[in-house]
Protein backbone atom coordinates (compact mmCIF):
# COMPACT_ATOMS: atom_id res chain seq x y z
CA UNK A 1 0.00 0.00 0.00
CA UNK A 2 1.43 3.40 -1.19
CA UNK A 3 1.82 5.96 1.84
CA UNK A 4 0.71 9.00 1.72
CA UNK A 5 0.84 12.41 3.55
CA UNK A 6 -2.50 12.67 4.70
CA UNK A 7 -2.48 9.37 6.36
CA UNK A 8 -0.05 9.77 8.25
CA UNK A 9 -0.90 13.28 9.31
CA UNK A 10 -4.07 11.78 10.81
CA UNK A 11 -2.05 8.64 12.10
CA UNK A 12 0.00 11.20 13.92
CA UNK A 13 -2.72 13.02 15.43
CA UNK A 14 -4.90 10.23 16.28
CA UNK A 15 -2.21 7.96 17.84
CA UNK A 16 -0.79 11.56 20.08
CA UNK A 17 2.69 11.91 17.97
CA UNK A 18 1.55 15.70 16.25
CA UNK A 19 -1.20 17.69 17.29
CA UNK A 20 -2.60 20.85 15.02
CA UNK A 21 -1.15 23.80 16.68
CA UNK A 22 -3.87 25.86 18.75
CA UNK A 23 -7.10 23.08 17.30
CA UNK A 24 -9.65 24.38 19.86
CA UNK A 25 -9.14 28.05 18.20
CA UNK A 26 -9.59 26.57 15.02
CA UNK A 27 -5.86 26.13 14.33
CA UNK A 28 -2.98 28.73 13.86
CA UNK A 29 -1.75 28.16 9.99
CA UNK A 30 1.41 25.77 9.97
CA UNK A 31 1.73 25.88 13.75
CA UNK A 32 1.95 22.03 15.12
CA UNK A 33 2.27 21.22 18.64
CA UNK A 34 3.55 17.46 19.97
CA UNK A 35 1.81 14.94 21.53
CA UNK A 36 3.55 12.52 24.15
CA UNK A 37 4.82 10.36 22.15
CA UNK A 38 6.10 13.02 19.51
CA UNK A 39 7.97 14.59 22.89
CA UNK A 40 9.53 11.44 23.77
CA UNK A 41 10.75 11.06 19.32
CA UNK A 42 11.92 14.10 19.74
CA UNK A 43 13.88 14.19 23.05
CA UNK A 44 15.40 10.73 22.28
CA UNK A 45 16.28 12.21 18.90
CA UNK A 46 18.05 15.53 20.49
CA UNK A 47 19.47 13.25 22.56
CA UNK A 48 20.57 10.75 19.78
CA UNK A 49 22.64 13.83 17.96
CA UNK A 50 23.95 15.81 21.89
CA UNK A 51 26.04 12.02 22.65
CA UNK A 52 27.06 11.77 18.83
CA UNK A 53 28.03 15.32 18.29
CA UNK A 54 29.03 16.69 21.62
CA UNK A 55 29.75 13.74 24.52
CA UNK A 56 31.13 11.61 22.25
CA UNK A 57 33.09 13.50 20.50
CA UNK A 58 36.37 15.05 22.17
CA UNK A 59 36.37 18.01 19.73
CA UNK A 60 33.35 19.30 20.60
CA UNK A 61 31.64 20.83 23.69
CA UNK A 62 27.60 22.34 24.22
CA UNK A 63 25.95 25.53 24.62
CA UNK A 64 22.66 27.03 25.52
CA UNK A 65 22.73 31.18 24.02
CA UNK A 66 19.54 33.09 24.13
CA UNK A 67 16.80 33.12 21.43
CA UNK A 68 16.57 37.16 21.39
CA UNK A 69 19.89 38.59 20.89
CA UNK A 70 21.50 42.18 20.58
CA UNK A 71 20.48 43.51 17.78
CA UNK A 72 23.63 44.32 16.74
CA UNK A 73 24.77 40.64 16.39
CA UNK A 74 22.02 40.35 12.69
CA UNK A 75 23.50 43.43 11.52
CA UNK A 76 26.34 42.22 11.73
CA UNK A 77 25.63 38.71 10.04
CA UNK A 78 23.85 40.39 7.53
CA UNK A 79 20.60 38.98 8.39
CA UNK A 80 19.01 42.34 8.71
CA UNK A 81 20.36 43.37 5.32
CA UNK A 82 19.68 40.25 3.53
CA UNK A 83 17.44 37.68 5.41
CA UNK A 84 14.58 38.67 3.56
CA UNK A 85 12.66 37.73 -0.30
CA UNK A 86 11.70 39.59 -3.34
CA UNK A 87 8.01 39.07 -3.33
CA UNK A 88 5.82 40.42 -6.33
CA UNK A 89 2.11 39.98 -6.82
CA UNK A 90 -0.08 39.56 -9.73
CA UNK A 91 -2.36 42.01 -10.52
CA UNK A 92 -4.76 39.57 -12.31
CA UNK A 93 -5.08 36.96 -10.36
CA UNK A 94 -3.30 38.13 -6.66
CA UNK A 95 -1.34 35.50 -6.34
CA UNK A 96 2.32 36.68 -4.55
CA UNK A 97 5.37 35.34 -5.90
CA UNK A 98 8.83 35.27 -5.16
CA UNK A 99 10.51 37.02 -8.01
CA UNK A 100 13.67 35.77 -7.73
CA UNK A 101 12.17 32.24 -8.53
CA UNK A 102 10.00 33.53 -11.06
CA UNK A 103 13.74 34.37 -12.95
CA UNK A 104 14.97 31.04 -11.93
CA UNK A 105 12.00 28.68 -13.12
CA UNK A 106 12.31 30.89 -16.39
CA UNK A 107 16.34 30.86 -17.09
CA UNK A 108 18.17 28.80 -14.68
CA UNK A 109 21.45 30.26 -15.69
CA UNK A 110 20.96 33.28 -14.64
CA UNK A 111 23.01 34.62 -11.74
CA UNK A 112 20.34 36.63 -9.50
CA UNK A 113 23.31 37.23 -6.61
CA UNK A 114 23.86 41.30 -8.26
CA UNK A 115 20.49 41.59 -9.56
CA UNK A 116 18.61 44.74 -7.93
CA UNK A 117 14.66 45.13 -7.65
CA UNK A 118 14.57 46.94 -10.43
CA UNK A 119 16.68 44.99 -12.50
CA UNK A 120 14.32 41.73 -11.14
CA UNK A 121 10.72 44.00 -12.18
CA UNK A 122 12.58 44.90 -15.55
CA UNK A 123 13.88 41.32 -16.78
CA UNK A 124 10.46 39.90 -15.75
CA UNK A 125 8.75 42.21 -17.85
CA UNK A 126 11.07 42.45 -20.88
CA UNK A 127 11.04 38.20 -21.07
CA UNK A 128 7.71 38.15 -20.41
CA UNK A 129 7.69 35.73 -17.91
CA UNK A 130 3.96 34.47 -16.62
CA UNK A 131 2.29 34.51 -13.66
CA UNK A 132 2.27 30.73 -12.97
CA UNK A 133 -1.65 30.70 -11.83
CA UNK A 134 -2.86 33.11 -14.50
CA UNK A 135 -0.31 32.87 -17.08
CA UNK A 136 -0.52 36.75 -17.46
CA UNK A 137 2.57 39.49 -17.44
CA UNK A 138 0.66 41.94 -14.90
CA UNK A 139 3.11 42.52 -12.29
CA UNK A 140 3.55 44.77 -9.08
CA UNK A 141 6.56 46.44 -7.83
CA UNK A 142 8.81 44.19 -5.88
CA UNK A 143 8.73 44.30 -1.59
CA UNK A 144 10.95 43.00 0.09
CA UNK A 145 9.82 40.62 2.81
CA UNK A 146 11.45 40.23 6.11
CA UNK A 147 12.41 36.75 7.01
CA UNK A 148 12.60 37.77 11.25
CA UNK A 149 10.14 37.74 13.59
CA UNK A 150 10.26 41.61 15.11
CA UNK A 151 9.14 42.28 18.69
CA UNK A 152 10.64 44.96 20.96
CA UNK A 153 12.32 44.87 24.79
CA UNK A 154 11.03 46.85 27.69
CA UNK A 155 7.70 49.08 27.91
CA UNK A 156 8.52 51.60 24.85
CA UNK A 157 8.28 50.04 21.49
CA UNK A 158 9.96 51.66 18.92
CA UNK A 159 13.48 51.82 17.02
CA UNK A 160 15.76 51.27 19.72
CA UNK A 161 13.70 49.10 21.34
CA UNK A 162 13.42 46.47 18.46
CA UNK A 163 14.91 42.72 19.10
CA UNK A 164 14.12 39.80 16.71
CA UNK A 165 13.83 36.36 17.33
CA UNK A 166 16.51 34.10 16.00
CA UNK A 167 16.44 32.78 12.81
CA UNK A 168 19.19 30.19 13.46
CA UNK A 169 21.15 29.04 16.48
CA UNK A 170 24.63 29.57 14.46
CA UNK A 171 24.81 33.13 15.90
CA UNK A 172 24.32 32.58 19.02
CA UNK A 173 27.77 30.32 18.73
CA UNK A 174 29.75 32.58 17.06
CA UNK A 175 29.24 35.50 19.31
CA UNK A 176 30.50 33.13 22.39
CA UNK A 177 33.48 31.52 20.36
CA UNK A 178 36.02 33.83 22.47
CA UNK A 179 34.24 32.73 25.65
CA UNK A 180 34.27 29.37 24.97
CA UNK A 181 37.91 29.15 23.78
CA UNK A 182 39.05 31.68 26.74
CA UNK A 183 37.25 29.51 29.85
CA UNK A 184 37.60 26.20 28.53
CA UNK A 185 41.14 26.65 27.15
CA UNK A 186 40.21 25.20 24.52
CA UNK A 187 42.90 24.81 21.20
CA UNK A 188 41.98 24.08 17.71
CA UNK A 189 40.25 22.72 16.19
CA UNK A 190 37.45 22.21 18.22
CA UNK A 191 33.76 23.35 17.52
CA UNK A 192 30.65 24.37 19.82
CA UNK A 193 27.06 22.45 19.36
CA UNK A 194 23.37 23.76 20.38
CA UNK A 195 20.33 22.56 20.00
CA UNK A 196 17.38 25.38 20.07
CA UNK A 197 14.08 26.92 18.89
CA UNK A 198 14.63 29.44 15.64
CA UNK A 199 11.91 31.20 13.84
CA UNK A 200 11.13 32.50 10.31
CA UNK A 201 8.57 34.30 8.97
CA UNK A 202 8.68 31.57 6.00
CA UNK A 203 6.39 32.98 3.36
CA UNK A 204 5.64 29.43 2.04
CA UNK A 205 5.59 27.15 5.08
CA UNK A 206 3.93 23.83 4.43
CA UNK A 207 4.22 20.38 3.81
CA UNK A 208 3.42 19.62 6.93
CA UNK A 209 6.32 19.66 9.82
CA UNK A 210 8.66 20.44 6.77
CA UNK A 211 8.82 24.25 6.54
CA UNK A 212 7.38 25.64 9.94
CA UNK A 213 7.78 29.35 11.26
CA UNK A 214 8.88 27.85 14.34
CA UNK A 215 11.20 25.03 14.52
CA UNK A 216 14.34 23.64 16.36
CA UNK A 217 17.72 23.50 14.85
CA UNK A 218 20.92 21.11 16.37
CA UNK A 219 23.89 23.02 14.74
CA UNK A 220 27.32 22.38 15.29
CA UNK A 221 30.20 25.33 14.38
CA UNK A 222 33.63 23.59 14.08
CA UNK A 223 36.51 25.87 13.81
CA UNK A 224 39.74 25.17 12.92
CA UNK A 225 43.32 26.47 11.92
CA UNK A 226 42.76 27.97 8.12
CA UNK A 227 46.50 26.00 7.77
CA UNK A 228 45.32 23.13 9.04
CA UNK A 229 45.58 20.91 5.79
CA UNK A 230 42.83 17.77 7.07
CA UNK A 231 40.21 18.00 4.72
CA UNK A 232 37.15 18.99 8.18
CA UNK A 233 34.36 19.86 5.39
CA UNK A 234 34.67 15.80 4.27
CA UNK A 235 35.42 14.66 7.77
CA UNK A 236 31.81 16.23 8.78
CA UNK A 237 29.72 14.81 6.01
CA UNK A 238 31.01 11.75 7.04
CA UNK A 239 30.18 12.42 10.79
CA UNK A 240 26.71 12.95 9.08
CA UNK A 241 26.23 10.30 7.06
CA UNK A 242 27.60 7.78 9.60
CA UNK A 243 24.99 9.16 12.21
CA UNK A 244 22.18 9.50 9.87
CA UNK A 245 23.61 5.19 9.07
CA UNK A 246 24.12 4.01 11.99
CA UNK A 247 22.45 5.78 14.42
CA UNK A 248 18.83 6.94 12.22
CA UNK A 249 19.03 4.35 10.07
CA UNK A 250 18.21 6.02 7.24
CA UNK A 251 18.48 3.37 4.46
CA UNK A 252 20.95 4.59 1.69
CA UNK A 253 18.04 5.05 -1.05
CA UNK A 254 16.28 7.21 0.96
CA UNK A 255 19.37 9.94 0.63
CA UNK A 256 21.37 11.74 -1.33
CA UNK A 257 23.86 13.78 -0.99
CA UNK A 258 23.64 17.28 -3.79
CA UNK A 259 26.15 19.80 -3.82
CA UNK A 260 24.96 23.62 -3.85
CA UNK A 261 26.01 25.10 -7.23
CA UNK A 262 28.57 28.20 -6.79
CA UNK A 263 26.24 30.22 -8.27
CA UNK A 264 23.25 29.44 -5.47
CA UNK A 265 25.60 29.37 -1.99
CA UNK A 266 24.38 31.84 0.64
CA UNK A 267 26.23 34.80 0.75
CA UNK A 268 28.70 33.45 3.53
CA UNK A 269 29.31 30.06 2.54
CA UNK A 270 32.33 29.28 0.37
CA UNK A 271 30.98 24.97 -0.03
CA UNK A 272 27.44 23.94 1.02
CA UNK A 273 26.48 20.26 0.55
CA UNK A 274 22.74 19.29 1.57
CA UNK A 275 21.96 16.38 2.41
CA UNK A 276 18.61 15.47 0.62
CA UNK A 277 16.04 13.14 1.98
CA UNK A 278 13.50 11.54 -0.24
CA UNK A 279 9.91 13.04 1.07
CA UNK A 280 6.34 11.89 0.39
CA UNK A 281 6.45 15.24 -1.99
CA UNK A 282 10.25 14.65 -3.15
CA UNK A 283 13.56 15.37 -2.70
CA UNK A 284 14.27 18.21 0.52
CA UNK A 285 16.52 19.27 1.77
CA UNK A 286 17.51 18.05 5.33
CA UNK A 287 20.80 18.75 6.59
CA UNK A 288 23.16 20.93 5.21
CA UNK A 289 27.11 21.08 5.68
CA UNK A 290 28.28 24.58 4.97
CA UNK A 291 32.12 25.74 4.49
CA UNK A 292 31.61 29.38 6.19
CA UNK A 293 35.73 30.37 5.95
CA UNK A 294 35.98 33.19 8.34
CA UNK A 295 33.02 35.19 7.38
CA UNK A 296 31.20 35.43 10.82
CA UNK A 297 34.20 36.14 13.23
CA UNK A 298 34.94 38.35 11.05
CA UNK A 299 32.19 40.63 10.61
CA UNK A 300 31.32 40.17 14.29
CA UNK A 301 35.31 41.81 15.26
CA UNK A 302 34.67 44.15 12.57
CA UNK A 303 31.00 45.27 14.23
CA UNK A 304 31.38 44.73 18.07
CA UNK A 305 35.09 46.32 17.87
CA UNK A 306 36.17 42.89 20.10
CA UNK A 307 39.32 40.66 18.90
CA UNK A 308 38.10 37.05 18.58
CA UNK A 309 41.54 35.65 16.96
CA UNK A 310 43.04 32.79 18.13
CA UNK A 311 46.92 33.03 19.00
CA UNK A 312 48.46 30.00 17.05
CA UNK A 313 51.20 28.38 19.88
CA UNK A 314 53.00 27.09 17.37
CA UNK A 315 53.15 29.98 15.15
CA UNK A 316 53.04 32.36 17.73
CA UNK A 317 50.36 34.49 15.09
CA UNK A 318 46.82 35.78 15.77
CA UNK A 319 44.49 33.51 13.02
CA UNK A 320 40.59 33.69 12.73
CA UNK A 321 39.63 30.57 12.47
CA UNK A 322 37.46 29.02 9.81
CA UNK A 323 34.22 27.38 10.62
CA UNK A 324 32.77 23.89 9.29
CA UNK A 325 28.44 23.82 10.35
CA UNK A 326 26.78 20.86 9.81
CA UNK A 327 22.73 22.13 10.56
CA UNK A 328 19.71 20.33 10.64
CA UNK A 329 16.14 20.98 11.54
CA UNK A 330 14.63 18.76 14.49
CA UNK A 331 11.39 18.62 13.04
CA UNK A 332 12.50 17.84 9.52
CA UNK A 333 14.81 14.83 10.67
CA UNK A 334 11.67 13.96 12.42
CA UNK A 335 9.61 14.05 9.44
CA UNK A 336 12.25 12.18 7.56
CA UNK A 337 12.12 9.20 10.18
CA UNK A 338 8.76 9.33 10.44
CA UNK A 339 8.31 8.90 6.25
CA UNK A 340 10.68 5.62 6.43
CA UNK A 341 9.25 4.14 9.83
CA UNK A 342 5.46 4.24 8.50
CA UNK A 343 4.11 0.91 6.77
CA UNK A 344 0.91 -0.24 6.28
CA UNK A 345 1.24 -4.24 5.89
CA UNK A 346 -1.05 -6.61 5.08
CA UNK A 347 -1.33 -9.51 7.69
CA UNK A 348 -3.83 -12.57 7.83
CA UNK A 349 -7.07 -12.80 7.19
CA UNK A 350 -6.89 -10.07 4.95
CA UNK A 351 -6.30 -7.68 7.81
CA UNK A 352 -3.54 -5.03 7.67
CA UNK A 353 -1.72 -3.19 10.40
CA UNK A 354 0.00 0.10 10.66
CA UNK A 355 3.54 -0.55 11.96
CA UNK A 356 6.04 2.13 12.88
CA UNK A 357 9.37 0.52 12.42
CA UNK A 358 11.55 3.45 14.28
CA UNK A 359 14.98 2.56 15.44
CA UNK A 360 15.21 0.80 18.73
CA UNK A 361 16.54 3.67 19.90
CA UNK A 362 14.34 6.40 18.93
CA UNK A 363 11.01 4.03 19.71
CA UNK A 364 9.04 6.50 22.48
CA UNK A 365 8.32 2.86 24.25
CA UNK A 366 11.06 0.13 24.00
CA UNK A 367 8.28 -2.45 25.85
CA UNK A 368 4.86 -2.52 26.45
CA UNK A 369 3.92 -4.92 29.27
CA UNK A 370 0.14 -6.36 28.96
CA UNK A 371 -1.22 -8.79 31.06
CA UNK A 372 -3.31 -11.29 28.86
CA UNK A 373 -6.17 -11.39 31.28
CA UNK A 374 -7.32 -9.10 34.24
CA UNK A 375 -6.29 -12.24 36.54
CA UNK A 376 -2.74 -11.56 35.07
CA UNK A 377 -2.73 -7.95 36.32
CA UNK A 378 -0.65 -7.98 39.58
CA UNK A 379 1.86 -9.96 38.60
CA UNK A 380 2.11 -7.47 34.66
CA UNK A 381 1.98 -4.29 36.87
CA UNK A 382 4.86 -6.24 39.46
CA UNK A 383 7.18 -6.59 36.35
CA UNK A 384 6.12 -3.02 34.25
CA UNK A 385 7.57 -1.57 38.09
CA UNK A 386 10.48 -3.58 37.59
CA UNK A 387 11.42 -2.74 33.66
CA UNK A 388 10.66 0.59 34.12
CA UNK A 389 13.59 1.39 36.17
CA UNK A 390 15.82 0.38 33.22
CA UNK A 391 13.73 0.97 30.19
CA UNK A 392 10.88 3.09 28.52
CA UNK A 393 8.09 0.79 29.04
CA UNK A 394 4.26 1.29 28.55
CA UNK A 395 1.36 -0.64 30.65
CA UNK A 396 -1.52 -1.28 28.52
CA UNK A 397 -4.67 -3.13 29.18
CA UNK A 398 -8.15 -2.91 27.53
CA UNK A 399 -8.89 -4.47 24.39
CA UNK A 400 -8.41 -7.60 23.21
CA UNK A 401 -5.27 -8.98 22.73
CA UNK A 402 -5.16 -8.44 19.03
CA UNK A 403 -6.35 -4.97 19.05
CA UNK A 404 -3.34 -4.26 21.77
CA UNK A 405 -0.50 -5.59 19.55
CA UNK A 406 -1.93 -3.45 16.73
CA UNK A 407 -2.07 -0.23 18.92
CA UNK A 408 1.53 -1.24 19.90
CA UNK A 409 2.57 -1.58 16.46
CA UNK A 410 1.19 1.32 15.46
CA UNK A 411 3.36 3.71 17.63
CA UNK A 412 6.30 1.65 17.03
CA UNK A 413 7.17 -0.13 20.30
CA UNK A 414 9.46 -2.91 19.80
CA UNK A 415 8.81 -5.40 22.10
CA UNK A 416 5.42 -6.61 24.25
CA UNK A 417 5.60 -8.90 26.62
CA UNK A 418 2.14 -10.36 27.39
CA UNK A 419 1.66 -12.73 31.04
CA UNK A 420 -0.79 -15.29 30.56
CA UNK A 421 -2.04 -18.08 32.31
CA UNK A 422 1.02 -20.33 32.44
CA UNK A 423 2.74 -17.14 33.77
CA UNK A 424 2.44 -17.97 37.33
CA UNK A 425 3.04 -21.48 37.18
CA UNK A 426 6.54 -21.46 34.73
CA UNK A 427 7.61 -18.25 35.38
CA UNK A 428 7.81 -16.88 31.90
CA UNK A 429 6.24 -14.46 29.74
CA UNK A 430 5.77 -14.28 25.31
CA UNK A 431 7.50 -11.67 24.23
CA UNK A 432 6.44 -10.51 20.29
CA UNK A 433 8.87 -8.94 18.02
CA UNK A 434 7.04 -5.50 16.04
CA UNK A 435 8.54 -6.44 12.65
CA UNK A 436 8.40 -9.84 12.24
CA UNK A 437 5.32 -10.44 14.46
CA UNK A 438 7.49 -13.78 15.97
CA UNK A 439 6.95 -14.97 19.78
CA UNK A 440 9.28 -16.17 21.84
CA UNK A 441 9.05 -17.25 25.45
CA UNK A 442 11.58 -16.00 27.92
CA UNK A 443 12.18 -16.51 32.37
CA UNK A 444 10.97 -13.10 33.59
CA UNK A 445 14.58 -13.75 35.85
CA UNK A 446 16.39 -13.39 32.11
CA UNK A 447 14.25 -10.61 30.59
CA UNK A 448 16.73 -7.85 31.95
CA UNK A 449 19.36 -9.44 30.51
CA UNK A 450 16.94 -10.03 27.29
CA UNK A 451 16.18 -6.33 26.98
CA UNK A 452 19.96 -4.85 27.58
CA UNK A 453 21.40 -6.65 24.33
CA UNK A 454 18.67 -5.37 22.56
CA UNK A 455 18.79 -1.62 23.65
N1 LIG B 1 22.88 28.20 10.34
C1 LIG B 1 22.64 27.78 9.01
C2 LIG B 1 21.22 27.61 8.69
O1 LIG B 1 20.36 27.92 9.50
P1 LIG B 1 19.59 26.74 6.86
O2 LIG B 1 19.89 25.92 5.63
O3 LIG B 1 18.80 27.98 6.69
O4 LIG B 1 21.02 27.05 7.48
C3 LIG B 1 19.54 24.64 8.40
O5 LIG B 1 18.90 25.81 7.94
C4 LIG B 1 18.52 23.52 8.59
O6 LIG B 1 17.46 23.95 9.44
C5 LIG B 1 17.84 23.07 7.30
O7 LIG B 1 18.61 22.12 6.60
C6 LIG B 1 16.55 22.47 7.83
O8 LIG B 1 16.77 21.14 8.28
C7 LIG B 1 16.24 23.35 9.04
N2 LIG B 1 15.26 24.42 8.68
C8 LIG B 1 15.50 25.61 8.10
N3 LIG B 1 14.37 26.32 7.96
C9 LIG B 1 13.37 25.56 8.46
C10 LIG B 1 11.95 25.73 8.61
N4 LIG B 1 11.34 26.86 8.23
N5 LIG B 1 11.23 24.72 9.16
C11 LIG B 1 11.84 23.59 9.57
N6 LIG B 1 13.17 23.37 9.46
C12 LIG B 1 13.93 24.33 8.92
Amino acid sequence: MAKNMEDIVNHLKNSGFVFQGSEIYGGLANSWDYGPLGTELKNKLKKMWWDYFIKKNSLNVGLDSSIILNSKVWEASGHIAGFNDPLIDCKNCRSRWRADKLIEDFDSKIIIGNMSNADMEMFIKKNNIKCPKCEKNDFTEIRQFGLMFKTSQGVLENENSRVYLRPETAQGIFINFKNTQRSLRKKLPFGIGQIGKSFRNEITPGNFIFRTREFEQMELEFFYNPNDDKDWFKYWLDQVTDFLDKKVELKKENYRIHEIDKKDLAHYSNRTCDIEFNFLFGWGELWGIAHRGNFDLNVHQKSSGEDLTYLDPISNTKILPNIIEPSVGVERLILAIITQAYEEEQIENNNYRIVMKFPYALAPYQIAVMPLQKQQNDVAKELFNNLIQDFDVTFDETGNIGKRYRRQDAIGTPFVITCDFETENDNSVTIRNRDTMHQERIKISSLKEYFSSKF
